[in-house]
């Protein structure tokens, strides 16, 4: 199957959000990704319900929420009726994970199960087979236009191995400092997603980069 690309809308033009959500409905990404940031449990705040409520009216395709909160529990039910297709929760953020992903399932969401960069694949031994998608933040999260963190292929691989030795059905997902220089090896280790703010939105044509992060 081929890769999917999941353009943030972090990097997006906040003045003129319909421009850029028109951008991405017309282009060959394949979902939006929504970064969810709530000052606690990373060093910035973004947006949640009510600005992704509104998005969605314009927006065509999947949303893939990335809850960045301390706690997510709480907000789950509420980001599904908003429109979240996949919500991914931090394993570093839930204290009863397993409570976490089968209340996202519960909804009716594909279940996400993010890692920040410094938490080793083996975290995630006995959640394997019932998560949908495992996001490996390939910085560390708050913030876009971040340096990929090089170590990433590695946790990729491991993270590949586990998935086939548990017999999981988790797809794999990037998120941080993506670009065209580190995308084929990520899709050639097994990412099946690639997330890419800045290199989309700071592209003097977003549309056209969109386009060559899914096709090479
Ligand atoms: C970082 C967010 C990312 C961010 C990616 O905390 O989770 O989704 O928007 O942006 P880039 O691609 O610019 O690193
Ligand atoms: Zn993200």
């Amino acid at each position: 199957m081929p890769h999917l690309i999941a353009p943030s809308l972090l990097s997006a033009n906040f003045l003129n959000l319909g421009k850029d959500i028109e951008m991405v409905n017309r282009s060959q990404a394949d979902w939006f990704h929504l970064d969810v940031m709530d000052g606690v449990f990373v060093p910035n705040i973004s947006f949640g319900l009510p600005v992704i409520e509104r998005i969605k009216k314009a927006a065509l395709k999947p949303f893939d929420v990335h809850l960045m909160i301390i706690d997510p529990d709480r907000y789950i039910e509420r980001f599904r009726k908003t429109g979240a297709d996949i919500i991914s929760v931090h394993a570093e953020a839930c204290s009863h994970l397993h409570r976490s992903v089968y209340l996202i399932k519960s909804t009716g969401a594909l279940a996400g199960v993010v890692l920040n960069p410094h938490s080793p694949v083996s975290l995630l031994a006995d959640i394997i087979c019932d998560a949908d998608m495992v996001l490996l933040m390939s910085v560390n999260p708050g913030f876009g236009g971040q340096k990929f963190i090089e170590n990433t292929y590695q946790k990729v691989r491991d993270l590949k191995e586990l998935i086939l030795k548990k017999n999981s059905k988790a797809t794999i997902e990037i998120d941080g400092g993506v670009d065209l220089a580190n995308a084929p090896l990520l899709v050639k280790e097994g990412a099946g997603i690639l997330v890419a703010g800045n290199t989309i939105f700071s592209s003097p044509d977003p549309e056209e980069m969109i386009s060559r992060l899914k096709n090479f």
